[in-house]
């Protein structure tokens, strides 16, 4: 196996060759290109897209992508972005773990795919969809790439190995990786694997600004990591496929070599990943509670300021010091729909019933917060600085849009927890109008 090496930063213009002097000198397409290679943009963004945004890169390949077989629609299984399959649910959601394939299935990363829920369209380009994905076998002489947006891949069990045009990443649990839109990667494991995808079709995910907070806090750019140019030239006889998801559906091009036969690179579309331990926690210190938009790792903004289509936002081990103040998350109501998962251990506000693998959705203002339990032992806590989540990763999706569950996230995930409502029915009412504590 490859030596594993990455590039730091995030969004930074990287330069990267495999063969010594292979990126041209001084320009981007020569006459010709050294080592008789092909010059090829891969462009992430309109080229008029102004520079703040404007995203591409330079691929220096062996054979430019175009030389492959027409495409072919092929079967997809429970990956849509179909949004009327079911009636709109308004309920607290909860699903048990979702299954993930035992050895024997024969299922790779694009054929375990499942959407459980989104919003929004890929012909126009904005929306943004939910899906976890299951398997028990590596892709082999098969790329994938999607056409309608980029994805957030969350491992939840099992290591992925993934190869892409750009070069190897191995991406753990606790870490996260960015594939965007068009590149191209095939997904190799060594265990049967789980783990959760959000998509989005609108733009490019994005560091939060950090106003006040200053120039350092939560994910520091430096902590992103880029792979180095990394290719094959291998020829495949028996063909290798190139799987293309295409406004939501899935097509199949056959080729006769290698996709990863890109030998240097230069530009700042590239994909990447992050370790969660990396991110530098920041809340109150006095009292209350700061909004979880303080946990935000990465965001794909919307054209409305400040709101996101969706955040990826992680409730990492931290300190609470917070005085005089009920700790776990308050009750609340929200414009947004938040998605949550786990990635191992417990989540504090909930500390059954969601388990590793398993997720919950609370949609547009869908009330929610602590189950009673958690609400009785927060309320007569001795509130000492106590260090909470330790061993312990949740996550939440949190989007702009209004979402749509799938049939498969309905119901033939067989994983709906139908007795979610009633973590909040033993609630007492407390409430007397002669007795004013404290
Ligand atoms: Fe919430």
């Amino acid at each position: 196996m490859a030596e594993l090496k990455y590039m730091s930063g995030f969004g930074n213009e990287f330069a990267s060759e495999a063969v010594l002097d292979a990126l041209p000198k001084g320009q981007n397409a020569p006459q010709k290109c050294p080592y008789g290679l092909y010059a090829e943009q891969l462009s992430g963004t309109a080229f008029t897209a102004t520079r703040e945004y404007n995203c591409r890169s330079w691929l220096y390949r062996i054979r430019p992508s175009a030389v492959h077989k027409p495409f072919e629609k092929i079967a997809q299984g429970d990956l849509t972005h179909s949004w009327d399959d079911c009636d709109p649910n308004p309920n607290q959601l909860r699903w048990k773990p979702f299954d993930i394939p035992p050895e024997g299935s024969n299922i790779d990363f694009t054929q375990g795919l499942h959407t459980i829920c989104g919003a929004g369209d890929p012909h126009t380009r904005h929306g943004v969809a939910i899906h976890v994905y299951g398997c028990d076998i590596s892709m082999k002489d098969k790329c994938f790439y999607n056409a309608d947006g980029d994805f957030l891949i969350v491992p939840q069990k099992g290591t992925l190995m993934i190869t892409t045009e750009f070069g190897k990443m191995e991406v753990k649990p606790n870490e996260i990786c960015i594939i965007q839109q068009g590149i191209r990667y095939s997904v190799e494991i060594s265990e049967p694997s789980r783990g959760y995808i959000l998509e989005v079709f609108d733009a490019h995910f994005v560091l939060p600004n950090l106003g006040p907070i200053g120039a350092n806090g939560l994910a520091n750019p430096r902590d992103f990591l880029t792979p180095v140019a990394w290719y094959e030239d291998r020829d495949v006889e028996s063909g290798f496929s190139v799987i293309s998801k295409y406004q939501g559906k899935l097509f199949k091009a056959i080729q006769g070599h290698s996709a990863f036969d890109v030998v240097a690179w230069h530009g700042n579309y590239a994909p990447y990943k992050y370790d969660l331990n990396c991110f530098n926690v920041v809340n109150t210190v006095s009292f209350d509670h700061i909004d979880p938009s303080v946990f935000t790792v990465l965001t794909c903004p919307s054209l409305r300021p400040g709101t996101a289509i969706a955040d990826f936002v992680i409730f990492p081990p931290r300190w609470s010091v917070a005085e005089n103040t009920f700790r776990p998350p308050y009750y609340h109501r929200n414009c947004m729909s938040e998605f949550m998962g786990l990635i191992f251990g417990k989540y504090e506000a909930k500390e059954e019933g969601f388990a590793p693998g398993g997720a919950s959705l609370h949609s547009m203002m869908t009330p929610h917060g602590p189950d009673r339990d958690c609400f009785e032992k927060a309320t007569e806590a001795d509130l000492k600085p106590q260090r909470v989540a330790d061993g312990t990763m949740a996550f939440m999706f949190e989007s702009s849009m209004s979402m749509a569950l799938t049939n498969w996230g309905n119901e033939t995930c067989q994983k709906v927890d139908h007795d979610y409502y009633k973590v909040w029915q033993p609630l007492q009412k407390h409430f007397d109008p002669n007795r004013k504590t404290p």
